[in-house]
């Protein structure tokens, strides 16, 4: 692919990252004039499909065209099963979510997605028309019965190797009224210790034109489990965000350094055969979403995805980018992965990622513990300093130490001629 080409469909993808999050859609299901289940939300699917020659990766906001499929979705009960909100868009895509409930709490119990590769304006190219259906039973979104969930930060959700983003969710089941109930659920990333750490930890940009860079980020340590509570994925890691935006103080583009500081974040994830994901949260503004790949043929796991979303009040625009076709951090299954020394991940032409201190192990976690660690080349490099440094050293002292004994054994055959 020629750069420009390349450039161009980043910049498009951004766009409809921006796009998709910023359209808000609104599903009700009812049964004799009362609703059970409602949501109102914005949702980004990032897919990855197969051509003649290569896979590619897109992603599709949920449009606002979106409806609820009358034949699919139910309100439960003993006779009908279990509740579920089914939602259709396009020709023959579909969101699903089912729920189940135990008296004092309601969950989603699966998210279900089904895409029709035959649509060729979302996948072209494709070498397959079939209808794909993927599932995941660890959705993580969960709520007080009689309450409305409510999350507005990204939530990400991966079945079957691919990835459903939601943000600005609010979601009932098992509605006692035929509203969402006042009473709200909130999310555990939305109650970040610091509500605006955004606003806070930002210098303010009108008084100082030119801000000064943030330093060293803070090291956090993040561990996802699978449905089954087995740690799955750790990570050890400061991390910083290098991001162009259009600032509405300065009407004009400015360069942010951003750090993420561990005890103002949230973070989730989730972890499957060949794909987990790291989801890191600063407050309801930031989010950072990892994804890490296992090619199980070739036995080795790399960081395939990275993307951001930044909705901060001097934006002219929520600030999104992304790429899920990156390869970093390339590892052997059954290691960790590790890099002391600062490493930028180039992400999109306005973003990239800087890591200090990393360690991640996203495949073959066991007793809660990274397994021995693949040591960046830079790290190696640095660790050949010292040796270098030592050996010339040594070296010097043997030269000056034969020089010495020549020069005294010549020394003394002169004494003894006189
Ligand atoms: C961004 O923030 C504004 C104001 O806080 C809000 O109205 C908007 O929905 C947010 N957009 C996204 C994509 O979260
Ligand atoms: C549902 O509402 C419509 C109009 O509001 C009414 O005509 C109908 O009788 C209602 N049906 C039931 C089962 O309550
Ligand atoms: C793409 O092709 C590869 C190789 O045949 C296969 O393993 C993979 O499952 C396919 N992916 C999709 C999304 O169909
Ligand atoms: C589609 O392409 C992949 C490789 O990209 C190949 O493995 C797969 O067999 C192809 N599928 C069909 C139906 O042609
Ligand atoms: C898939 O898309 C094609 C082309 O848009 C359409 O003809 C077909 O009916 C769709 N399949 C389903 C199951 O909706
Ligand atoms: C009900 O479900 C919630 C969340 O899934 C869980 O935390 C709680 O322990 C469950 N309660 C009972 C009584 O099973
Ligand atoms: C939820 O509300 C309904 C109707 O108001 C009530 O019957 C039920 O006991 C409530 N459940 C809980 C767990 O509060
Ligand atoms: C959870 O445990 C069951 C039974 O031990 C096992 O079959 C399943 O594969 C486990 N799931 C995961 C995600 O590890
Ligand atoms: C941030 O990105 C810009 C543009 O790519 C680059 O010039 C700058 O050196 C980066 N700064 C840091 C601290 O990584
Ligand atoms: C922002 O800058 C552009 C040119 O760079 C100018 O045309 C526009 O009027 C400015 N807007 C404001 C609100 O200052
Ligand atoms: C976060 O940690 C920093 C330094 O470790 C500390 O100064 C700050 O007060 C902490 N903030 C919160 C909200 O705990
Ligand atoms: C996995 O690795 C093998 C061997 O290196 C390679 O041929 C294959 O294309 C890789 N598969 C994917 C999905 O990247």
């Amino acid at each position: 692919m020629k750069p420009s080409m390349a450039c161009g469909s980043l910049l498009l993808l951004t766009w409809f990252a921006v796009l998709g999050f910023l359209q808000a859609v609104t599903l009700e299901v009812r049964e004799r004039n009362s609703t059970c289940i409602k949501a109102e939300l914005s949702a980004l699917f990032s897919i990855t499909y197969n051509t003649s020659s290569n896979s590619r990766t897109v992603q599709v906001p949920l449009p606002n065209t979106t409806t609820v499929d009358g034949a699919g979705s139910s309100c439960g009960s003993v006779t009908t099963g279990i509740p579920w909100l089914v939602a259709t868009f396009g020709p023959g895509h579909t969101l699903g979510l089912s729920f189940s409930a135990n008296g004092s709490f309601y969950s989603v119990a699966a998210l279900m997605l089904q895409y029709n590769l035959s649509d060729s304006s979302v996948f072209p190219d494709a070498n397959s028309s079939a209808v794909v259906t993927v599932e995941s039973a660890s959705v993580g979104i969960w709520a007080a019965m009689n309450s409305t969930y409510h999350c507005v930060s990204a939530t990400t959700v991966v079945a079957g190797g691919q990835t459903v983003t939601f943000s600005d969710m609010r979601l009932e089941a098992y509605m006692p009224g035929n509203d969402l109930s006042s009473a709200e659920t909130i999310c555990a990333a939305d109650q970040a210790p610091t509500t605006t750490p955004t606003t806070t930890a930002r210098t303010p940009i009108t008084t100082t034109p030119a801000p000064t860079p943030p330093g060293t980020p803070e090291r956090g340590t993040y561990s996802i489990s699978d449905s089954n509570g087995t740690v799955c994925l750790l990570a050890q890691m400061g991390l910083q965000l290098n991001f162009s935006y259009v600032s509405q103080s300065q009407n004009k583009t400015v360069q942010e350094i951003f750090n993420l500081t561990p005890n103002m974040t949230n973070y989730s994830g989730s972890c499957e055969a060949s794909k987990a994901a790291l989801v890191v949260t600063q407050g309801t503004t930031t989010t950072l979403d990892l994804i890490f790949t296992l090619n199980s043929t070739a036995n080795k796991y790399h960081l395939s995805g990275i993307s951001v979303l930044a909705n901060w009040s001097d934006m002219t625009a929520p600030f999104s980018a992304g790429n899920t076709s990156l390869d970093y951090l390339r590892t052997t299954l059954g290691r960790s992965y590790m890099c002391n020394a600062e490493q930028t991940l180039a992400v999109a032409p306005s973003f990239s990622l800087n890591t200090f201190r990393l360690q991640v192990q996203p495949f073959g976690v066991t007793t809660n513990q990274f397994a021995a660690a693949e040591e960046c080349q830079m790290d190696q490099d640095e660790m050949l300093i010292p040796i270098i440094v030592g050996a010339a050293l040594a070296g010097l002292v043997l030269i000056v130490l034969i020089a010495y004994l020549i020069g005294r054994k010549r020394s003394h055959a002169g004494y003894q001629t006189i």
